[in-house]
């Protein structure tokens, strides 16, 4: 689950982001988040995974406190949520198996294990025949996938994406979406930012709606 408890966010430029923000999204559940471009929706996810903190209110992760959760903790919080941002950020020597691999290396997964695991996500994003191609051998939408791959493979019980489908096309779009359906229905927690309505319409989730930092919801 995650809930918001009147978060505010102001950056030290002054620039006022999140005002008054609260919601509860629970466990198991998809959420969008929508709003135009600079209403605070990066802004708003960024404080889930701890990447920046709040200067007021609270933020819950699965019962949690977070801004309780001392910087030795971060760690193994962050261990439960996977984060999908537009741009893949995929290492360009290494293999897609590799890439994907990587946050179970991170956390010394046994080797067997951890070839199980990689392969398990490519069979789920449908790039199993792809584990030894390097990311610039894909296409758009393959290395977008990859990059989703690396946000399931330590199975999280939470996935975040900041405009995840921002440079598809919208046939693409629509087919990251549908895989963002299924790990819901997989009983994932999903919040999903993004500005493409036109999108979104296809799919039946309530909708966080973000306007100049502050927040009005429609059916959570
Ligand atoms: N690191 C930052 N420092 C200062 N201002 C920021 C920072 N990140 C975002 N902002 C500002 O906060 C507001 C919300 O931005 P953002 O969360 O990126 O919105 P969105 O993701 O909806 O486009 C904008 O006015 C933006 O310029
Ligand atoms: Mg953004």
């Amino acid at each position: 689950m995650i809930a918001f408890e009147r978060v505010s966010k102001t950056y030290p430029s002054g620039q006022v982001a999140l005002q008054d923000v609260s919601f509860h999204l629970p466990a198991g559940r998809l959420a969008f988040l929508t709003g135009p471009s600079g209403s605070g929706k990066s802004s708003l996810l960024r404080l889930i995974p701890l990447i920046d903190r709040p200067s007021s209110g609270k933020v819950l992760i699965n019962g949690t406190d977070i801004g309780r959760v001392g910087a030795w903790r971060i760690p193994r919080l962050r261990r439960h949520i996977g984060v999908i941002f537009q741009n893949p950020h995929l290492l360009n020597e290494w293999s897609v198996f590799d890439n994907i691999a990587l946050p179970l290396r991170v956390q010394h997964y046994p080797r067997e294990e951890t070839v199980r695991r990689v392969r398990a996500a490519l069979d789920k994003v449908g790039l199993v025949d792809r584990e030894s191609a390097r990311p610039l051998e894909l296409s758009g939408g393959e290395q977008q996938r990859v990059n989703i791959a690396r946000a399931l493979v330590a199975r999280p019980s939470i996935i975040l994406a900041d405009e995840p489908t921002g440079n598809l096309d919208p046939e693409l779009s629509f087919e990251i979406m549908r895989l963002f359906m299924q790990f819901n229905a997989a009983g994932v927690t999903m919040l999903i930012a993004t500005h493409a309505l036109d999108l979104i319409d296809a799919f039946d989730a309530p909708r966080l709606l973000l306007r100049d930092g502050r927040l009005t919801t429609e059916g959570l």
